[in-house]
């Protein structure tokens, strides 16, 4: 299966599938990108420890995997609390990938997002000042609350009384975005699988042990579609080093058929 084979959102929120065609047409006509979530995980499921210093998950190899990722995406959108806690610059590291993307007609660097609804983010951070267009989607109360403190430095949007991850998307689609990558934290993730709006899940699985009650899960509690009973398709696993790579569709579920796990009865 190719990662143009995106699935869309229906009005009635099932998913169907476009293939080809990585953008996604929602009711008003406009495209909405196609949404990739990427994210490291310890074995028992955190993103992070609970030190001051980031965690790494990933190994050498898997680094540049995502490096990879980010090339192919035409924006990278992380949340606020990621940006204030680890400060991360989200540049295309490789000097090749940056000049295919310059030759292929593309921006040097994809377009850096983050999202807060309160506005707390200090112009000194590294991702304001490095790479390419920069867009911050927030809320009335954060665009009062920033003031003038990104002009120059970032597109500051407001969506109103909340951030709306589907009117973001829109926004997204209506800016030319075809392709955006999710690099979390936990509540970006979250928010994304809770609302449907995740077209496909890159799932790095590091041979860690976190154990911390304080640090931050890949996933909060949510309300997700369909529940528990929903089994997403697995599309690819990939070994990366000691890092186990698993690719999910979390919108698109198997067909029921003989043999499946639906229907097989669990070991007594
Ligand atoms: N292992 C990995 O692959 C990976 C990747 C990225 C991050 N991380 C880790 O993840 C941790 C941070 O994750 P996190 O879950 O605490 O935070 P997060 O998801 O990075 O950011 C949460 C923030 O995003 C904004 N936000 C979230 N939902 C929103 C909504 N519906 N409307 C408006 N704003 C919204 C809020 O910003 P405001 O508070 O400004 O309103 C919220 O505090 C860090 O420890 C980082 O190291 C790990």
């Amino acid at each position: 299966m190719s990662d143009s084979d995106a699935a869309s959102a229906t009005a009635d929120g099932s998913r169907a599938t476009v293939s080809g065609d990585p953008a996604v047409a929602d009711g008003s006509g406009v495209k909405r990108p196609y949404v990739l979530l990427s994210v490291a995980v310890s074995i028992d499921g955190y993103i992070d420890d609970a030190s001051p210093e980031r965690l790494l998950l990933s190994n050498p190899e898997d680094f540049d995997r995502v490096d990879a990722v980010r090339a192919d995406s035409d924006a990278i959108l992380v949340g606020a609390r990621t940006l204030r806690r680890d400060d991360p610059r989200l540049l295309v590291n490789s000097e090749e990938r940056r000049a295919r993307r310059v030759a292929a007609g593309r921006p040097e660097y994809p377009l850096k997002i983050t999202v807060s609804a309160g506005g707390d983010l200090e112009p000194g951070l590294r991702f304001f000042h490095t790479g390419g267009e920069k867009l911050v989607y927030t809320t009335d109360a954060g665009v009062a609350r920033l003031g003038e403190r990104l002009a120059e430095l970032a597109e500051v949007v407001s969506l109103g009384e909340t951030v709306d991850f589907g009117a973001l998307l829109e926004d997204l689609g209506r800016r030319g975005i075809a392709r955006l990558m999710v690099e979390g934290g936990g509540h970006i993730h979250t928010a994304f699988l809770a609302h449907g709006l995740a077209d496909e899940l890159l799932l790095a699985v590091a041979p860690v042990l976190v154990g911390d009650p304080d640090a931050p899960r890949f996933l909060n509690p949510a309300d997700f579609p369909g529940g528990s009973g929903r089994r997403m398709v697995l599309a690819d696993v990939t070994r990366v080093g000691d890092v186990a790579l698993l690719r999910y569709l979390p919108t698109r579920t198997e067909a029921p058929t003989e043999g499946r796990p639906h229907d097989m009865e669990a070991p007594q």
